[in-house]
């Protein structure tokens, strides 16, 4: 391209629209844009050179070169487009093209393992009459701590790391919950009893992640509240549960376990449905922790507003995303949440 003997803008469109119409392709086009628009370009140095012109001269000059900008860009705006066109054409002419195939169909998704397996139990509880609630994730101190009898001061405050809020809501703490366990509360204050419900959720640890511990997991809470119900039922309760989950009845056992919440409290572990002589899953034990639970003590029945002297209430607090670990053999927690699609395809 010779354009530095134009001193006449007009003629230098012309010359440069007309190269811009025979151009084939993009680096073509790209190669008179760098010359005429770019940095340093034909374009440039006309509107740098308006400055030294006599003065009557200058508006003139500088109209004619924005002129020659604007007439440039357009030129090569057209011939893009007639470039594109003119590639779409010959793709829909080459040999092979039939517009009559169907279009590629889209690509589908699936649940993801937590929510399956979470949906799964849900059917299952709604058949032996329970309701599925929901609660918050951002939580009051009160329902996290408090209500479930963990005073301010009381060690048991230390066995999870809380996510705190720095907003004071009418003078109280927000906490990411620690656990599904609010929601027993809230059950309480709106259900009347009898009644029994499960809470599926996400809830919050500050935790060192490893294999097994994730900072954000999933709990299910289950509360049942009646009159005279026993530890019997609530092991009732975790047989079918068990069933429902591993497809067949499963030995459990019943250790101590110490909640604030709930006395006597328990740990529930159940035989390993994978080997009868110890391997990884139990850890050559032939026994799988599966879930705390308890008979909920008096205190938190008397917050949820719920009369001790007539009520009794068992809840459990399954570890929902451990359960999918182990129905799916996922070796590590943290790929449930590591929205990886590699992981998650398998599920489809
Ligand atoms: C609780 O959270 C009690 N709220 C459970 C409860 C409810 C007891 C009702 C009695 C009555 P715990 O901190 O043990 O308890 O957690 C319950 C389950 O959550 C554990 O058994 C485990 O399966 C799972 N879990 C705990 N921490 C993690 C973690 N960091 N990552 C993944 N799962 C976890």
């Amino acid at each position: 391209m010779s354009v530095e003997s134009h001193s006449d803008p007009q003629a230098l469109l012309a010359q440069l629209v007309a190269q811009i119409g025979a151009a084939q392709d993009e680096a073509a086009l790209r190669a008179i844009e760098r010359e005429a628009l770019d940095k340093g370009g034909v374009v440039a140095r006309l509107l740098a050179a308006v400055p030294s012109l006599p003065r009557a001269e200058r508006p003139a000059a500088g109209r004619a070169a924005n002129e020659l900008k604007r007439g440039l860009e357009t030129a090569l705006a057209t011939a893009r487009e007639r470039l594109r066109e003119a590639a779409l054409a010959a793709e829909r002419s080459a040999a092979g093209f039939d517009p009559t195939l169907p279009a590629p169909r889209p690509r589908r998704g699936s649940l993801h393992p937590v929510v399956a397996v979470q949906r799964e139990l849900e059917d299952l509880f709604i058949s032996m009459g329970y309701v599925v609630l929901d609660g918050p994730e951002v939580e009051l101190d009160w329902y996290n701590f408090e209500a479930l009898n963990i005073p301010a001061d009381h060690p048991a405050r230390d066995m999870t790391d809380t996510f705190v809020c720095r907003e004071l809501v009418a003078g109280q703490r927000l906490v990411l919950r620690t656990h599904t366990s609010p929601v027993q509360v809230r059950a309480m204050e709106r259900l009347e009893p009898p009644f029994r419900a499960i809470a599926p959720g996400k809830v919050f640890r500050q935790e060192t992640t490893d294999a097994s511990h994730e900072h954000t997991f999933h709990q299910m809470e289950g509360l049942v509240v009646g009159q005279d119900v026993s530890v019997g039922h609530l092991v009732g309760a975790m047989k079918t549960l068990l069933r429902g989950i591993f497809g067949r009845e499963l030995d459990i056992r019943l250790r101590p376990g110490y909640f604030p919440f709930v006395e006597p409290g328990f740990e529930l572990d159940a035989r390993c449905p994978f080997c009868s002589q110890g391997c990884s899953v139990c850890k050559r034990s032939t026994w799988i922790e599966l879930l705390p639970c308890g008979m909920v003590h008096p205190n938190v029945l008397r917050a949820g507003g719920i009369d001790p002297e007539r009520w009794t209430a068992f809840a459990f607090g399954l570890g929902l995303s451990r359960l999918v670990m182990l129905r799916y053999r996922v070796d590590d927690i943290r790929h449930l949440l590591a929205g990886d699609l590699r992981f998650l395809e398998q599920f489809a």
